[in-house]
């Protein structure tokens, strides 16, 4: 290294643990050298959260966070900003992408048990993170001030109030005003451009602190600090994440950047999943929208609050069991008794489940993209179950399959029929 260089590092080192962080994260951090697609996950939602965090800044530069001005602040981004469209669509686009990687990058996690022991704790900051995340995405679709803004935080707030006794004083509280109104406005623009971003930030930093004590996990599922030089003492299996996987990682993020310029300049509404057609239209507080459906990376959850059938006329039931279809990731460490943690080596009953988990929550997913109105035409009032109409009977067994996955779990990992694990990772 130039002379120059080398004094100012070590002139930065006596004061600073620069280098010895580098080593420690990067050129002597030792991870599994058998990572495979579902590895790049992670590097991409931390490209995406630094996206959203640039655009978000640049946008909050012409954005007005009042109820009489915010609609014609973003169409005057689209329409006047130099490159305004752009930032505007990279930040659209950008909260759709994040939903997409940090699925992928949870599914990553049920297939080769990466919430296992020793990374309970990784998984518990990761389930922080998506709560936060949902909750940004939430606070940062009213901002538009579109019906769909407007209308849908109008029925999530009004979930709060179906908590008996309190509710209704509740939702008062967290609108600011008996409705939807400017001070919503400005509560969730605090929460969206600051609040939640700082928490996302800590949160990450966490996750990733976490990762490094325990060390990664692999598709194989294999602690690879069990086989180490006992020289060197590095383990046999590992690589040093630098420059090994900051490669592959890059690898990872053209693709990934190929695919979101590629939503960005031909298709940023995505045929309506990514922006809704009725955001376009100013928020009307006296018109309600026939079809309010939230956007697709919350449809899953809504399709469980719709599917649970109301008691005693309050929708309370189903608010719990949305609620609670997020928080029991959070349980997935001490649910699976397996005692083998990747795909490769359980048997069918895990790979199963996990199957019937997916299917549900896609078509789940689907179902709460349709209008309430529509779920009546899929059968036209089978009088079953109460004369459900067939997509509610639909929804309501997949909420049990769903839960089913969770709640059987300790069960079935147990009696499945596992294959030995390997002493060392196949490659
Ligand atoms: C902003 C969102 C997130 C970021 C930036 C992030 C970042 C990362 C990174 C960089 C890694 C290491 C690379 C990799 O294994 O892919 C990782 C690992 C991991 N993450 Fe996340 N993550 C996020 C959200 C989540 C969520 C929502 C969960 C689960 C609920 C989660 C669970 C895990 C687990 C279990 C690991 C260890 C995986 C293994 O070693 O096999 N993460 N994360």
């Amino acid at each position: 290294m130039n002379k120059y260089l080398t004094c100012a590092l070590n002139w930065v080192d006596e004061r600073f643990p620069l280098t010895a962080n580098w080593k420690a994260h990067l050129s002597e951090y030792y991870a599994p050298k058998n990572f495979n697609f579902w590895y790049y996950f992670g590097s991409l939602a931390m490209l995406v959260l630094v996206l959203q965090i640039v655009t978000g800044i640049f946008l909050t530069m012409h954005y007005k966070p009042d109820a009489a001005l915010a609609f014609a602040s973003v169409e005057y981004i689209m329409r006047d900003v130099s490159w305004g469209w752009l930032i505007r669509y990279m930040h659209s686009t950008g909260a759709s992408m994040f939903f997409v990687v940090v699925y992928l990058h949870m599914f990553r996690g049920l297939l080769y048990g990466s919430y296992r022991n020793p990374r309970e704790l990784i998984w518990l900051f990761g389930v922080a993170i998506f709560l936060c995340l949902m909750g940004e995405a939430f606070f940062g679709y009213l901002l538009p001030w579109g019906q769909m803004s407007y209308w849908g935080a109008q029925v999530i707030v009004n979930l709060f109030a179906t908590i008996p006794f309190v509710g209704p004083d509740v939702a008062e509280w967290l609108r600011g005003d008996y409705l939807v109104s400017d001070a919503t406005l400005n509560r969730f623009f605090a929460f969206h451009v600051i609040a939640l971003p700082l928490v996302l930030l800590g949160l990450v930093a966490a996750h990733i602190i976490a990762l490094h004590e325990v060390g990664s996990n692999n598709p194989d599922g294999i602690e690879i600090k069990k086989n180490k030089d006992p020289v060197t003492g590095i383990p046999l299996d590992g690589i040093p994440f630098h420059p090994y996987y900051t490669v592959k990682d890059i690898v990872g993020v053209a693709v990934f950047l190929i695919v979101f310029s590629a939503i960005v300049f031909f298709a940023p509404e995505m045929g309506g999943y990514f922006l809704e057609a009725n955001n376009f239209v100013p928020a009307d507080p006296l018109k309600t929208p026939a079809h309010i459906a939230p956007v697709w990376y919350f449809t899953p959850y809504y399709s469980i609050l719709r599917a649970v059938p109301p008691l005693f006329n309050s929708q309370f039931p189903g608010v719990v069991a949305m609620g609670l279809s997020v928080m029991i990731f959070a349980a997935l460490p001490w649910l699976d008794k397996s005692p083998v943690k990747s795909i490769r080596y359980r048997g069918a009953q895990y790979k199963g489940w996990l199957a019937a988990f997916v299917v549900s929550f896609l078509i789940l997913g689907y179902l709460g993209t349709e209008p309430s109105n529509v779920w009546g035409q899929f059968g036209a009032n089978v009088p079953l179950l109460g004369g459900a109409d067939r997509a509610t009977v639909v929804a309501r067994m997949l909420t049990v399959v769903y839960f089913l996955f969770f709640a059987l779990m300790p069960w079935y990992t147990k009696r499945d029929k596992t294959k030995p694990v390997p002493e060392r990772v196949t490659g």
